[in-house]
């Protein structure tokens, strides 16, 4: 299959390169930055939602499963994206938004009873804080996300039937697969009875409030399958990519009709190699771990981690085996932003959707216009500066995508100091020091590539480096 070891981009087309001075990024715009990613190799680009849309979750409230917001361009455009993309080895995965549309979709007003209604409230919890349900006309709609997101009835056959559609739409216009957005809240217990109160902790962050609760009627329902393989038996063959937002011990259900599942504990781990190796051994417990280290809910890898440790946290995400997923301008080592003067997004999440940076001028060469959101430092942080130097972070990340198709196969953790997290590829082995003092290395073979000159001397470690070497014969394993 392609996708086994692939690296995905994952394009935010609000904010990845504008074609006509609107501010805003657009599908033509994405066309022009193809060869961008040819050259750093990744396999395929994920579009976030470019759906019809009003906008209040930037295109995660769909309006239309079967059309391209006109900020975004035309169906046209698409199809030039998917075949510019085609031309240079590129795939194309779409984002498919299944447990809820916008509120201004046709359907909710033609057919209310495709979506989840009841007399009243029950307890569960919107995951940006407050009820899930909202009144309307004398009756609660749910809506797990925005109000503006009413939650579709998975159990009618007729949401089944048009979501179906909408799923073969796109594969026949010649994407991929998809990514396919909060599938843990498909299916919710069929009477609606209250989440009780929690008595083990969830296994992932969850709110505070949510934190109360179990979270057992609210979502990942024990038929889920039974909706899953209806999107498996809609895209055949291709890829699908869930976002199980549950912990990995509980993903067998969804991976028996999706292809992989974002490893989460290991994106939300704390930078400590103890921390990561638990994470890692977690999800590895079975095949299925899609590995992302970012994205657009939950920043970047510069500021999450620390600016330091950046290019150690691409090492690993680039390293573990099965597809990882990239974050437009983590390549570069982007940071996280202030936001803009206005917020766009209630939750929170503006700041981790600054636009690309490309040079150094003033909108980092995202838009001829004015940006939604200011750039954040282009002139510290942009492409063309990093592309040919063979120091940066944009190098590192284009010779870990070259050096990782040469790793071997499995994964097997290794014993290392503390603070040091190793694992073995076939006949590689990676070190990355999680702290900011020298550590002792595992021992290992030559250095085939490291984040930075000097990272590995002696059998020390530089402080927040991360290494490639060949392995020993025989070395202690784990
Ligand atoms: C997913 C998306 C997020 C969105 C939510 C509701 O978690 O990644 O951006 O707000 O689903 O669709």
């Amino acid at each position: 299959m392609w996708w086994q070891d692939a690296v995905v981009y994952q394009v935010y087309p609000r904010s990845f390169q504008d074609s006509d001075g609107d501010g805003i990024g657009d599908l033509r715009g994405i066309e022009q930055r193809l060869d961008h990613l040819a050259w750093l190799g990744v396999d395929a680009l994920w579009l976030s939602p470019i759906y019809p849309s009003p906008m209040h979750d930037f295109g995660y409230d769909v309006a239309d499963y079967k059309g391209v917001d006109p900020v975004f361009g035309s169906l046209d455009d698409f199809d030039r994206v998917v075949d510019a993309a085609r031309e240079r080895g590129l795939r194309v995965l779409m984002d498919v938004v299944p447990c809820h549309t916008s509120i201004e979709h046709p359907w909710f007003r033609e057919h209310p009873d495709w979506y989840i209604w009841r007399d009243e409230p029950n307890n569960w919890l919107s995951a940006f804080g407050g009820p899930a349900w909202s009144s309307l006309n004398g009756r609660w709609y749910l809506h797990s996300f925005y109000p503006e997101q009413p939650d579709l009835d998975w159990r009618n056959p007729e949401v089944v039937d048009a979501m179906q559609d909408a799923l073969r739409f796109w594969i026949e216009r010649g994407i991929a697969g998809y990514r396919v957005d909060a599938i843990d809240r498909l299916l919710k217990d069929p009477e609606l009875r209250d989440d009780p109160p929690a008595s083990d902790p969830y296994g992932l962050p969850v709110s505070d409030d949510e934190a109360k609760l179990a979270l057992t009627n609210s979502r990942n329902a024990p038929d889920t399958g039974s909706a899953l393989a209806k999107m498996r038996e809609a895209v055949g063959d291709h890829l699908l990519v869930g976002e199980v937002y549950l912990p990995s011990a509980k993903w067998q259900p969804y991976l028996e009709h999706l292809d992989v599942a974002f490893a989460f504990e290991l994106l939300l781990a704390d930078w400590d190699a103890a921390v990561m190796r638990r994470a890692i051994e977690g999800s590895t417990r079975r095949p299925g771990a899609a590995w992302v280290l970012s994205n657009h809910d939950f920043g970047r890898l510069g500021t999450r981690f620390g600016h330091a440790n950046a290019r150690a946290a691409a090492l690993m995400l680039l390293t573990l085996p099965g597809p990882a997923f990239l974050y437009q301008g983590d390549e570069i080592g982007q940071a996280d932003g202030p936001g803009g003067e206005r917020a766009y997004d209630r939750a929170g999440r503006d700041r981790f959707r600054h636009p690309m940076q490309w040079d150094p001028s003033s909108t980092g060469g995202f838009t001829s216009g004015e940006p939604w959101l200011p750039a954040v430092d282009p002139e510290r942080t942009n492409v063309e500066a990093q592309h040919d130097d063979p120091r940066s972070m944009l190098s590192l990340v284009r010779d870990l995508l070259t050096q990782r198709r040469l790793l071997g196969g499995g994964l097997e953790l290794l014993d290392a100091a503390p603070g040091v997290l190793a694992y073995a590829r076939g006949d590689h082995a990676i070190a990355i020091n999680t702290t900011g003092e020298e550590r002792p290395a595992p021992a290992s073979g030559d250095v085939v590539l490291e984040t930075g000159p000097g990272a590995l001397r002696k059998g020390t470690l530089a402080p927040h480096a991360g290494v490639i070497s060949m392995g020993l014969p025989g070395s202690q394993k784990g």
